[in-house]
């Protein structure tokens, strides 16, 4: 990373004041919760701890009842019982649940509650995928403010403006992205030239292709320190190219003086949040930086990026993964002509519509945080960094409990961005199996229905997962809860 740089926006402020926004409320609410000794997780724990002694409890009543006729007061004393259960206030939690579940008087509304626990104990749990869906309350909240409507008429020519080098670039989107780079002061842009893609993936192909010599028989060599992001190898060797070649870790290559190579290095990393240097330096290789989750919400800003290659894509950075809208600032002429080049021959340009959009958003963050506006939940990072905070809260606990697992620790730093000291919250969990009886991690978590992505897939071992922390509040809530569930005690 460069230098850190101060910036001089002044509207920055403390993170998560307000309440408007719904996911918020529901966050303050089980904050509140937790606080009294009523957490969320304990009545999770509460419900499963009903739904397994069910079956015991139906035998108890059982026995109770044959003790009641035997006594010949069977009517009296059933109705009698099942008055001062249902109502009795100063019953346990346990107990008072439980007669909920397994009493023949037992409301419709209990009823449901208890089927709804029922499919939420049964459901697979889907965290494979970084699909970040956990930023839809935000955009809700932020209503027409982020709404497009575009007329038949417009976006109509392949041409946005042919005077630039990447003439399928939508000047408002490029003006956004340099401004809310220099809002955010995670990345210079002034010495850049801004390729648009059909999301980051697009990109990456785009500079292997541009990277590689196209006069040589020697395919240039991929690589990237493990654990990787599990697309890069795909990405790289999918159409079995004769200009690159995917090579594994990094931190294994042998750099042979004849052979060029291109390292990308992902910071901070998909999977496991580390922020990362080259671990390559020689003149023979090309760096391309992935910078997809260098944003606030994830990682403290330490100043902006000065690399000759950066990628960014919305998918992390707003949560518009369905956009498809990435983008590449690159400081060389030549390889910026050749990733356009490699777009015109693969889709002759990029959606001028997901442009629009992805204008639209982008313009909505920077004027939450430069226009003059008292609702504090107009500013997305600050917003988005508050529940994934929560969220790691509640996973890190969880874990702990378990005895079974362990999960990375980061070191908190100064922020440039919100001008204090900030943790790290990473959009995936790299989780450890260290219970010694479980060999296979991902096998482990999928028979308890919890989908998760194999350390294997990233160029690590068995005994690691990676597990988003990007899905909807629902998915996360139940997983954690089971995760508190699989505990050795
Ligand atoms: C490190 C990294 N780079 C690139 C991508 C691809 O993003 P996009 O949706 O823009 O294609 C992802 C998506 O998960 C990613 O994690």
């Amino acid at each position: 990373m460069a230098q850190a740089q101060r910036r001089r926006n002044g509207n920055i402020g403390n993170i998560g004041n307000g309440s408007e926004c719904k996911e918020k409320e529901l966050l303050l609410l089980r904050e509140r919760s937790d606080s009294e000794g009523q957490g969320h997780q304990q009545q999770q724990q509460q419900q499963r701890l009903n739904l397994t002694t069910r079956g015991s409890l139906n035998n108890n009543a059982k026995a109770t009842m044959v003790t009641v006729l035997a006594m010949a007061m069977l009517l009296l004393l059933f109705y009698s019982s099942s008055t001062s259960t249902s109502t009795s206030t100063s019953t346990s939690a346990s107990t008072s649940a439980s007669t909920r579940i397994t009493t023949p008087s037992t409301t419709g509304t209990s009823d449901e509650a208890l089927s709804i626990s029922d499919a939420d104990a049964d459901a697979v749990i889907n965290l494979d995928h970084g699909d970040p869906t956990m930023f839809e309350p935000f955009w809700k909240n932020a209503g027409d403010k982020s709404t497009v409507v575009i007329p038949g008429w417009h976006t109509m020519s392949y041409f946005s403006d042919t005077s630039n080098l990447c003439w399928f670039l939508e000047p408002d989107f490029a003006n956004q992205v340099r401004r809310l780079h220099r809002i955010v002061g995670n990345a210079v842009t002034h010495a850049h030239h801004i390729i648009v893609g059909v999301g980051s993936t697009q990109l990456i192909h785009a500079l292997l292709f541009a990277l590689s010599a196209t006069d040589t028989h020697h395919p240039v060599s991929v690589v990237s320190a493990a654990p990787f992001y599990s697309m890069y190898p795909g990405i790289t060797d999918f159409l079995k190219s004769g200009l690159f070649r995917w090579a594994g870790d990094a931190t294994s290559f042998k750099v042979n003086g004849s052979s060029s190579f291109i390292e990308i290095v992902c910071s901070p990393n998909n999977p496991d949040g580390t922020l990362r240097r080259a671990v390559l330096s020689t003149e023979a290789g090309k760096l391309v930086h992935d910078l997809a989750y260098y944003w606030p919400q994830y990682t403290p800003m330490r100043g902006p990026a000065d690399e000759d290659i950066m990628l960014f894509t919305v998918s992390k950075a707003t949560g518009h993964a369905g956009t498809r809208i990435g983008w590449a600032l690159v400081r060389d002429a030549d390889v910026a002509r050749r990733m356009v080049k490699f777009i015109e021959m693969n889709s002759i340009g990029v959606s001028k519509d997901s442009q629009v959009r992805a204008a639209r958003i982008l313009q909505v963050i920077s004027d939450g945080y430069e226009l003059p506006d008292p609702d504090s939940t107009t500013r997305f990072f600050h917003f988005s960094r508050r529940l994934l905070a929560d969220r790691w809260q509640r996973l890190r606990r969880a874990v702990e409990e378990s005895g079974r697992f362990s999960l990375p620790q980061f070191s908190s730093e100064f922020c440039e961005f919100t001008k204090e000291h900030a943790e790290t919250y990473p959009a995936f969990a790299w989780l450890r199996c260290v219970d010694e009886s479980i060999e296979d991690c991902e096998g482990f978590f999928k028979s308890v229905k919890v989908l998760t992505r194999s350390g294997r897939h990233f160029g690590a071992g068995p005994e690691y997962i990676r597990i988003s922390m990007l899905d909807r509040a629902h998915n996360f809530d139940l997983f954690v809860e089971r995760i508190a569930s699989l505990g050795l005690g």
